[in-house]
């Protein structure tokens, strides 16, 4: 088993990153995969979902894990969840000073996450990186540890496209350290295919991107509520279109990724 890593990026805030990492990470240990969720995000929301605990009880975090040694890596992975079959690394507020902190200290800035999780592929099936919406080192360090990225778009919005240019040309520059890293593509999220800005955005992504993935997310207020009580929509909501939308979604990547 070699785990298929995939970043969830886009440094537009809001777009959908950390919903598409908690939920597909549900679906996809609903299909049988092992997955862990490396949160790498300082407002740590997809921790406050999937984890049973506040992230600021936990004393390994990603913050510390990337600025630490490798012998931290036991101590920052957490196999009880709320979501079966799902473990997680913690993220923290400390990741606000990571970056800087890795700028002044690290040997390859950028490379610190991959070199740390090296030993997690041969026990997952899937990680999924929630990274914080910005351009900077705590994304590059996600995008430099990835198999894929997964591109979130919001399709509702007519800025949803903004600085889209700007992450794909960032993508270009990871590919100089990680040359395999593969695009799986744009995720449309709140997409409804009845709207004209949606369909108008889809068009617009697909320009941009190039690659958008079959399945998208509809709007539902179910991923708040999921939100709220740190539950899965499988859970919590089995036979909601959302819920299939990702249930879908997971399959499709179970196939793309082969
Ligand atoms: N399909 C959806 N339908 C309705 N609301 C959604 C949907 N997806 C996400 N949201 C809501 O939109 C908000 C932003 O989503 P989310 O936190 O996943 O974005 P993000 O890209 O991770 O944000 P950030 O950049 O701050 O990390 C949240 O309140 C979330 O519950
Ligand atoms: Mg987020």
């Amino acid at each position: 088993m070699s785990a298929k890593i995939i970043a969830v990026a886009n440094h537009k805030g809001g777009c959908g990153k950390t919903t598409t990492v908690v939920h597909l990470a549900s679906e996809l240990a609903h299909l049988g995969n092992k997955v862990l969720v490396i949160d790498l995000d300082p407002q740590a929301n997809a921790s406050l979902h999937i984890g049973n605990k506040h992230p600021s009880e936990i004393s390994v975090t990603t913050a510390e894990l990337l600025v630490g040694d490798i012998s931290l890596l036991a101590d920052a992975l957490e196999e009880n969840t709320n979501f079966e079959n799902v473990s997680l690394i913690y993220g923290s507020l400390n990741l606000g000073k990571t970056e800087d902190q890795l700028k002044d200290d690290a040997p390859r800035p950028s490379e610190e996450l991959a070199t740390k999780i090296e030993l997690l592929k041969d026990l997952y099936d899937f990680i999924l990186i929630d990274c914080p919406p910005s351009l900077k080192l705590l994304t590059s360090n996600a995008l430099a540890s990835s198999t894929h990225v997964i591109i979130p778009i919001e399709s509702g919005s007519q800025y949803g496209l903004y600085g889209v240019t700007d992450l794909l040309n960032h993508l270009e520059k990871i590919r100089r350290i990680n040359p395999d890293l593969k695009l799986l593509g744009a995720l449309l999220i709140k997409h409804d295919e009845r709207q004209n800005v949606c369909k108008l955005i889809k068009d617009e992504a697909y320009k941009q991107v190039g690659l958008i993935l079959e399945n998208s997310i509809p709007q539902s207020t179910k991923v708040n509520q999921a939100a709220i009580m740190q539950q899965s929509l499988v859970k919590l909501e089995k036979n909601s279109k959302v819920r299939k939308a990702f249930q879908m979604l997971a399959q499709e990547i179970v196939e793309k990724v082969q």
